[in-house]
């Protein structure tokens, strides 16, 4: 296993060329910072122990900075003056964590100052969280750089749970991901937390024929809706992404096939023959979604975008 996925890393090293013209490598911080990688994984340890919301936040965190401006560490930047930066834009706001990044970034400094990106942190800091829920391992291509640019306005580009299938696939294809790649990621629904405004579209109102989506397993949305009312007035109400959801393993495909999921988003991988085949070969079989699942990642974590190193996270330099 660990010779296949190493493989793959290496067959995928072309897609780490940047559009700066910068292209990652697995030992970007062998001579400068040999040290960084553990010392990131023991600040993601610590940070686990106390709160099992972590890992999930932190692989969405590395997902959202990748898809706007690329992983250039641009959704960690706090908002200053009159610029409202990627953290507080509306699908930025249920982010968390960020303080495990800044704990990283911290101890790392303090080991070698100046040198390892705040981007290249949360990729490791991602990879981290999938292998303490129980995921697959892989070596992350390094040598991102931090961005200096984070609009609130640009998360509008990330993709919404109302996407039909093919805005999904333009989202993605968008960014050079294929459909393989949108069923594999997808997969990371198999960790975490969602409010109902997430799947509201799905259980109130769903169209003029239905109050809700019949696509959904009717005692599924029955129970969804008991915990989203129509008027929910508790901000922190929701359910967890699948009954699984501080293990990452294939229950997120299994449920889908059962009309169990949550997003419309996730819904519309079913319906499409390609997509629904590979849903299929997820939930039966572990290791090709582990396989595709490392492949995707490394795939989405290699789009570059940034300039800098930060010193802090939350400030550009
Ligand atoms: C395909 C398009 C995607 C859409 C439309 C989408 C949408 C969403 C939404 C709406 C939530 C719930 C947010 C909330 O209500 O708090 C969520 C949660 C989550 N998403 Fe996605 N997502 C997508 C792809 C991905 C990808 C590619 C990953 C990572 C590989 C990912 C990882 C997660 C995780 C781990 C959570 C749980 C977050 C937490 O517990 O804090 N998603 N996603």
């Amino acid at each position: 296993m660990a010779a296949i996925v190493a493989l793959l890393w290496c067959t995928l090293f072309t897609f780490s060329a940047s559009p700066l013209g910068y292209a990652l490598s697995l030992n970007y911080y062998d001579q400068t910072c040999p040290q960084a990688e553990s010392t990131i994984t023991d600040a993601v340890k610590k940070a686990v122990i106390n709160d099992n919301t972590v890992p999930s936040a932190l692989l969405r965190m590395h997902f959202h900075d990748c898809f706007i401006r690329g992983c250039d560490a641009s959704v960690l930047l706090n908002s200053v003056g009159k610029n409202t930066a990627e953290k507080d834009g509306p699908p930025n706001i249920s982010l968390h964590a960020f303080h495990v990044i800044d704990n990283a970034k911290k101890e790392v400094e303090a080991l070698c100052p100046g040198v390892v990106s705040c981007a290249d942190i949360l990729a490791l800091a991602a990879r981290d969280a999938v292998v303490l829920s129980g995921g697959p391992t892989w070596e992350v291509p390094k040598g991102r750089k931090d961005g200096r640019i984070s609009k609130a306005s640009e998360t509008k580009q990330l993709p919404s749970p109302t996407f039909s299938i093919s805005q999904l696939q333009q989202s993605f294809s968008q960014r050079g991901l294929s459909m393989e790649d949108l069923v594999a990621l997808s997969g990371g629904h198999t960790l975490g937390f969602s409010h109902c405004s997430s799947f509201q579209n799905r259980i109130h109102n769903f169209n003029t024929t239905h109050d809700v989506d019949p696509s959904m397993h009717p005692s599924f949305a029955a129970s969804l809706k008991s915990v989203c009312p129509a008027q929910n007035k508790a901000k922190n109400a929701g359910t967890t992404m699948d009954s699984s959801s501080t293990t990452f393993d294939t229950t997120y495909y299994k449920l889908l096939l059962q009309g169990k999921s949550l997003f419309s988003s996730d819904q519309a991988l079913l319906t499409n023959t390609k997509t629904q085949g590979l849903v299929s070969k997820f939930a039966s079989s572990h290791e090709a979604f582990t396989m595709a699942f490392v492949k995707s990642m490394i795939k989405m974590s290699s789009l570059t975008g940034g300039q800098e190193v930060r010193l802090d996270c939350r400030v550009v330099n």
